[in-house]
């Protein structure tokens, strides 16, 4: 029997697009929480957030997280705060496999440099070192969260055969 894999990390460290490649080798349903969240509120995720606040959005984002629970076969990329609000981390450790996207600061910087900011809510408005300053910031309030993973792996270096061995040695236990 599978149990559903989240894949959680910060913004920038590729949840979404690992989560889209794994499923597809696995033979899984993808789900990302962000995109089912834009589905469900027919908004897109920053005009959310500006319209109802973040407390509203962790709710609905928790809300979307424990259905998620309900599907043994899903691969589930995670929102990068999702795993540190309420007791999120916990469900997801009780009933899934959890696996930390790990990346230093600067990578992230580098990589969400190129991305499109307006998009993640939490980075309106900076760019260069106030960027960095902010990522670096944000991901030591987070790491304690992101740490408790069942696994922690290297996006950069052969992510979808680790996580598959590792999912195949879950499913032995
Ligand atoms: C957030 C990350 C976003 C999204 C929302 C809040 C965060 O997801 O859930 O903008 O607080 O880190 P991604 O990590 O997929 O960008």
């Amino acid at each position: 029997m599978n149990t559903p894999i989240y894949l959680i990390g910060f913004m920038g460290s590729g949840k979404t697009t690992l989560a889209r490649r794994l499923a597809r080798k696995l033979n899984r349903e993808f789900v990302d929480l962000d995109h089912l969240m834009e589905k469900e509120t027919g908004m897109r995720i920053p005009e959310y957030f500006n319209k109802y606040g973040e407390s509203k959005f962790r709710e609905l984002e928790k809300e979307t997280l424990t259905n998620s629970l309900k599907n043994p076969n899903s691969i589930i990329a995670t929102g990068g705060g999702t795993p540190c609000f309420f007791d999120n981390m916990d469900q997801m450790l009780k009933n899934g496999l959890v696996i930390y996207l790990n990346l230093s600061a600067k990578a992230l910087h580098a990589r969400l440099s190129q991305t499109n900011i307006r998009e993640r809510p939490a980075l309106q408005g900076l760019s260069g070192n106030d960027l960095l300053k902010f990522i670096e910031k944000k991901l030591e309030e987070r790491r304690a969260y992101y740490e408790r993973a069942h696994h922690h792996i290297n996006p950069l270096e052969n992510p979808i055969d680790s996580i598959v061995m590792l999912s195949q040695r879950k499913n032995t236990v």
